[in-house]
């Protein structure tokens, strides 16, 4: 058994095509690099090339063998997808049309997608649920749905099956710390607070103490990443075995506040994290956690780590990537 991993030299998708070699499947990693890190595919056999480029897909599918794709490929700036909507929608959307595509005329008919809890947009009420409507409050999470919707019809009109996986907050590094989220492409909270931690940034700024959760600050659902992967594997066994087109959100269930990282950030570093608190953010909300029931029902996926592990494996990440990158 073969899988495509595109953008599989990114954070996520370096780290889950580990966890899919380890399930006993060959891998090929496909990516542009944009993004990504030559060095984070390791030994894995590699193409450098977009998604879009058709004749690149259909060699790499042919000359591999591929039974199978995961489907990471994307630029995932919300802030930038607002500022440029058509590098977006023709990345992410187009790309992704195009590769399937591919995949579709040459039979490759399992598809895993990284799809977002970002479609919720503010959800009216937590835990979210699959069925709770989809309310896009940016491009890229829009690109996300629109993609989601494809993989729909095309599950709809031909033999292609799909798993579309809703991450809530990707977080922490791998387990052995030799693979991680690179600062400098992201927006997350945790690579915030391992830049101001480690001296790399001014005070980590904490947007409102007075939203209306426990201790003020806005909660949120951190899903470790090799949590993450696990839950890829799962969505590739449930489509090898015949299961049916599905779309699940992959969280803990748990929230944690801003206050919450901070602090254990600060017990596990022995430091103190300079942070100060400002005024609320146009466009945050206060509180999204997942309910992450259908994704244990079906696949019997757990998420095994806590935001002490992802903590600890972020703080071992940066403090030896320390300019946010492998080096
Ligand atoms: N990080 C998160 O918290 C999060 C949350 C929800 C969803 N996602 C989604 O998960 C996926 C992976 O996220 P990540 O954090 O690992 O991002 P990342 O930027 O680290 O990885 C994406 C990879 O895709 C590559 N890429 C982009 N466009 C490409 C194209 N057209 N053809 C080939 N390669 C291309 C990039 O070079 C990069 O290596 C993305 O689709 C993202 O939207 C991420």
């Amino acid at each position: 058994m073969t899988t495509l991993i595109t953008g599989g030299a990114g954070y996520i998708g370096s780290i889950t095509a580990r966890a899919i070699r380890a399930s006993g499947r060959a891998v090929v990693v496909l990516d542009t690099l944009e993004n990504g890190h030559r060095k984070a595919v390791g030994d894995a056999p590699f193409v450098q090339a977009d998604v879009a480029d058709a004749d690149a897909v259909r060699r790499t599918v042919e000359e591999h063998g591929v039974d199978e794709v995961v489907h990471f490929a994307a630029y995932k700036a919300v802030g930038e997808s607002m500022e440029n909507p058509g590098k977006y929608f023709a990345n992410n959307v187009t790309g992704s049309q195009k590769l399937f595509e591919v995949l579709h005329t040459c039979g490759v008919e399992r598809v895993v997608f990284s799809s977002t809890a970002a479609v919720y947009g503010t959800p009216s009420r937590v835990p979210v649920r699959e069925t709770d409507a989809a309310n896009c409050e940016s491009v890229y999470a829009e690109t996300k749905l629109m993609i989601e919707k494809t993989l729909g019809w095309y599950s709809r009109t031909t033999g292609m099956r799909s798993v579309c996986l809703r991450y809530f907050n990707a977080a922490g590094a791998s387990d052995d710390a030799t693979l991680g989220e690179d600062w400098r492409f992201s927006q997350n909270l945790v690579p915030h607070v391992m830049k101001a931690v480690l001296g790399r940034s001014p005070a980590l700024k904490v947007f409102g103490n007075d939203w209306p959760t426990p201790d003020g600050t806005g909660v949120r659902d951190y899903i470790h990443v090799e949590d993450l992967a696990t839950a890829h594997v799962a969505a590739l066994d449930h489509l090898s075995s015949g299961g049916a087109s599905v779309t699940c959100n992959v969280g803990t269930g748990q929230g944690t506040s801003v206050l919450e990282v901070i602090a254990a950030t600060e017990r596990i570093a022995g430091r103190k994290v300079p942070h100060e608190i400002v005024g609320r953010r146009a466009g945050d909300v206060s509180e999204v956690f997942a309910d992450a029931s259908l994704i244990r029902g079906l696949f019997g996926w757990e998420p095994r780590r806590h935001l002490d592990d992802i903590i600890s494996s972020a703080y071992a990440w940066h403090s030896a990537n320390p300019d946010g990158h492998p080096s």
